[in-house]
């Protein structure tokens, strides 16, 4: 068995909507997948069918090497879960929380203690350790729902969409936080709206949209996919513009988008760098100042235009 996530041709009914509609997923052991896609699309769905919370209505799907219809148990025993919704006691406190869960993994007293230091510290919650999560933040709320699923190293984590309503730096800390568990072996699926998030912590992305995967590769491979790089130049005067869109037209062998308002000029530079080493000196022979040049890669924002006609998080059309 190669990966420690299987789904194939996952069916979800729920009344009219067919939430999962022949869903395929694969992710290799000690990889992390990116599960990416707009409200609505399945993620949520897909998630709680490999946690064996929820019951397909077809089609197979196996975590761990176990099926999550015949085997729940054996699946729960090996998975975390960061649900969409927070799982903490609202009651106790934060600490006390963490504490719990550590001994419901059987971690002793004192063990169960520690980690729950550690993880206090990590995810920026000393200070608010004493207060019941009904007295948090959003961000905090989740960052203590996070830390739960990371007491123990569990063989699979699932973390849907783990840094909602996050500020940059929190977020930060929870990727860190999944490369850490990722290096000692585990393996994570996240659901997720932000694109950078997959481009930061994926090794692959599945874009999932209405039931269906409708891709999947390295975020590399998705912006491949995509048409490649450009290379972007802002120059330094107004009368250089006919100047530079000349030279650029003849490296890149297609006339380059120019948008004068703010000088600025850009052509399609394949996938190597040539483009760039080519223009810096034909535009210093030619007297023309560069004022910013550089490489720019697709963002997975427009895969996922060009893959499904919308940007992701916009909803999906009934
Ligand atoms: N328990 C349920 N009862 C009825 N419909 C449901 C239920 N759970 C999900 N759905 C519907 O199934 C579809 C997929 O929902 P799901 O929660 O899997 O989407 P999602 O990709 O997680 O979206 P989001 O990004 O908003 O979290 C939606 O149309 C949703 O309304
Ligand atoms: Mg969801």
């Amino acid at each position: 068995m190669d990966a420690a996530v299987i789904a194939e041709g996952l069916r979800k009914r729920f009344g009219a909507t067919q939430a999962l509609d022949g869903f395929d997923l694969r992710v290799p052991y000690g990889t992390v997948c990116g599960l990416l896609g707009p409200n609505g699309a399945g993620k949520s769905t897909a998630v709680r069918i490999l946690s064996s919370l929820l019951r397909p209505d077809g089609g197979r799907a196996l975590v761990g090497g176990f099926d999550v219809v015949r085997e729940p148990l054996r699946v729960r025993y090996r998975i975390g879960l960061t649900g969409q919704q927070p799982a903490v006691d609202e009651m106790l406190s934060g600490r006390a929380n963490l504490e719990m869960f550590g001994r419901l993994y059987h971690l002793s007293k004192r063990q169960a203690r520690v980690r729950a230091d550690e993880l206090l510290e990590q995810f920026g919650l000393t200070e608010a350790a004493g207060k019941p999560p009904k007295h948090y933040s959003g961000g905090m709320r989740r960052r203590l729902d996070l830390a739960v699923s990371f007491i123990m190293a569990p063989p699979v984590l699932f973390l849907d969409e783990p840094t909602t309503g996050m500020d940059p730096r929190h977020r930060m800390e929870v990727w860190n936080g999944v490369r850490q568990l990722v290096s000692q072996g585990t393996t994570a699926l996240l659901t997720t709206h932000y694109l950078d998030e997959a481009d930061q912590l994926a090794d692959s992305v599945t874009v999932i949209d209405r039931g269906r995967a409708i891709a999947q590769g390295t975020p590399a491979q998705l912006k491949a996919r995509l048409g490649g790089n450009q290379l972007d130049v802002a120059i330094g005067h107004q009368d250089d513009l006919p100047a530079a869109a000349r030279i650029l037209a003849s490296i890149a062998g297609t006339e380059p988008e120019v948008r004068p308002e703010v000088l600025r000029l850009a052509v399609p530079a394949g996938d190597g760098v040539d483009a760039l080493t080519a223009t810096v000196p034909a535009f210093a022979a030619a007297g023309i100042t560069i004022v910013d040049i550089g490489i720019r890669r697709p963002t997975l924002d427009e895969v996922f235009v060009g893959l499904t006609g919308q940007p992701a998080g916009q909803q999906a059309a009934a």
